[in-house]
């Protein structure tokens, strides 16, 4: 069979993702890995989830067994409703979609608002997996530079109003960066997207992963304490439970969410019945407020020992992200480094990371890299950028 010439022409426009490809040697024993976003496995609440799944089979295993609703087992839409109503944004469960992760809202959301050549502005750089998600459906990324406070916002308003339709961003501790979104940005970006009818869809997987400062308002409820429904926000169970369960969700308004449902009908019909009714067994027993102060210490404590090692252990022309949450510090070393040549000897020397030119649309950021501090022990994590900053210093 002649396979090329039967793919449909959007496959070309599907790129292997590196960081799938390094996480096959990140599973090499002795591999110190700063490379995948994984979460602490070893922080996983076990015990709590094997509870939640046996009172589940206890009390409604056949409802939770059977086929359900596209739209998400109306519990958990009811309990993500609550959790992210506020006195200016009400919201209900028609409010609410639930996803296979939040890679699946972003998928279903690609389906219905992206056309060939839709414009769409994101941060340079940004989720690798949004841009692999978004292209084959033809979008042509606007790439907007991030700094320490975020997406640069006077960029995005020095745009053509033509090329404002949509805009995706990550305020809270952003993958790659780290970085999060000012307040005041925060502010200036809804008054831009308000003014300009922009649809900003807000990717908050790392929100609840705050170690240090105050909450920042999300973006969607700076809009709708403007009375403005601009932003659809997606979020996931992924990185505050498990990514295992695959769950994840959308919140928007009902007339987006009942275009998603028929997009989700045709891609799985539902997400795993099971799975959600063990999640919110597990979420209406106050299992997060229990496990998130842990899971949040155990990350500022991974996240000083990366930054203190970095301070330690790197050139010091080499600079890098101070991120309050989240799971990732980006590095910027100096001109002229080779990463790419950095990565092939790291992996030698059992480390592994991401190039962070992986995560520009425009292929820049040639001399930086993304590291994940969640993964690994303190003591691991200081080996490993030991290491890495002995093949900087040669
Ligand atoms: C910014 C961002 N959004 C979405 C996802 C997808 O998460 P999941 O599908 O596991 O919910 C990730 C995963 O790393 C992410 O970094």
């Amino acid at each position: 069979m002649n396979w090329p010439a039967r793919f449909a022409r959007r496959t070309e426009l599907m790129q292997r993702s590196a960081v799938r490809e390094l996480l096959k040697v990140t599973g090499r024993p002795g591999m110190i890995s700063f490379a995948g976003g994984l979460p602490a496995a070893e922080l996983f609440p076990v015990e709590a989830l094997e509870a939640a799944t046996q009172r589940v089979f206890a009390s409604r295993a056949r409802p939770a067994l059977q086929y359900g609703e596209t739209e998400g087992v109306p519990g958990l839409r009811d309990w993500i409703a609550d959790r992210f109503s506020s006195a200016s944004n009400p919201l209900t469960r028609d409010h609410v979609l639930i996803t296979a992760g939040a890679q699946q809202a972003l998928d279903l959301l690609a389906r219905v608002l992206v056309n060939d050549e839709t414009p769409v502005i994101v941060e340079n750089p940004t989720y690798l997996a949004f841009l692999s998600a978004w292209r084959p459906f033809g979008a042509r990324f606007i790439p907007v530079a991030v700094d320490n406070d975020g997406l640069q916002v006077d960029q995005v308003e020095a745009l053509p109003e033509s090329e404002s339709r949509l805009l995706y961003t990550i305020p809270d501790f952003q993958n790659p960066s780290g970085v999060s979104l000012s307040h005041e940005r925060r502010r200036q970006l809804i008054e831009v997207a308000d003014r300009r009818q922009t649809l900003i869809v807000e990717d908050v997987a790392y929100r609840a992963l705050r170690f240090e400062g105050d909450e920042l308002p999300s973006l969607m409820d700076l809009a709708s304490g403007r009375g403005s429904a601009q932003v659809v926000q997606l979020g996931t169970f992924s990185k505050t439970l498990a990514p295992g369960l695959r769950i994840g969700w959308v919140l928007g308004e009902p007339q987006l969410i009942d275009k998603l449902v028929l997009a989700k009908q045709a891609a799985d019909l539902h997400t795993s019945t099971f799975n959600q009714h063990v999640v919110l067994e597990a979420v209406s027993s106050g299992l997060l407020e229990e496990h998130l102060p842990r899971l949040k210490s155990a990350y500022r404590e991974r996240c000083d020992a990366m930054l203190s090692s970095l301070r330690d252990c790197f050139p010091a022309k080499a600079s890098w992200t101070q991120p309050t949450g989240g799971l990732f510090v980006f590095v910027t070393l100096p001109e002229g480094v080779s990463v790419r040549k950095l990565l092939a000897e790291a992996i030698e020397q059992n480390v592994a990371f991401v190039p962070g030119d992986e995560f520009f649309c425009d292929h820049q950021g040639s001399s930086t890299l993304r590291l994940n501090f969640s993964h690994s022990a303190p003591t691991v994590i200081r080996e490993g950028i030991q290491r890495l900053g002995a093949l900087l210093e040669k």
